[in-house]
């Protein structure tokens, strides 16, 4: 894990090693393994950044399930314009599905609330939200989080899927902006 990288004209700074990663997602897959085994669900993974944390997660899971791919557009820069669009990519029927979103970090919930608002209108039988990251400081809303891998300080963060301007998301580890 190198000690700095430099992204665009910011440089970062360890984070969360990959090793942490990896034991946390096997301990929320542990739990899903006994909470959902029953219920079919339908994974939403929200693109682009919760594509490691999918596929990670996805591959400790030891039942038969499905998932799909979502995709919304709410972020530029350092901070969140709250402002989130339509959700495009959806396949296939969610009504009456037990739907579990997979979102990579949570900063002022505005894009998770709309999501779930979204899926609410498409008539799932019940939407259930597993965030990698949560910035609690950050909140601007209240949420509602059903697996929650790490709470972190509100400081910007990329690596494992998390971009600054679309690059960074390609490390396996997690770097936050260094002060
Ligand atoms: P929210 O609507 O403010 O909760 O923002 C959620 C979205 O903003 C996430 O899905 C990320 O795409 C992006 N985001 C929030 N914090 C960070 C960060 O620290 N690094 C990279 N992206 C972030
Ligand atoms: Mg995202």
């Amino acid at each position: 894990m190198p000690s700095v990288i430099t992204v665009w004209d910011k440089q970062f700074v360890p984070a969360i090693p990959a090793r942490e990663i990896s034991q946390r997602i096997a301990e929320l897959a542990d739990e899903m393994n006994v909470e959902l085994r029953d219920k079919n669900p339908l994974f939403l993974a929200v693109l682009n950044g919760s594509f490691f944390f999918a596929a990670d997660l996805l591959r400790e899971l030891d039942f038969v399930c499905e998932i799909s791919f979502v995709k919304l557009a709410s972020y530029s820069g350092l901070s969140s314009s709250g402002t989130v669009r339509e959700l495009i990519g959806l396949e296939g029927a969610v009504a009456g599905r037990n739907v579990v979103v997979l979102e990579d970090i949570v900063d002022t919930g505005k894009t998770i609330n709309q999501v779930v608002r979204m899926l609410k209108e498409m008539e799932v039988k019940s939407v259930a939200v597993a965030a990698l990251l949560l910035k609690p400081d950050a909140l601007q809303e209240q949420v509602e989080l059903d697996f929650i891998g790490f709470k972190v300080p509100n400081q910007f963060l990329v690596g494992y899927g998390l971009d600054y301007n679309q690059l960074g998301r390609n490390y396996r580890d997690i770097y936050r902006l260094k002060e």
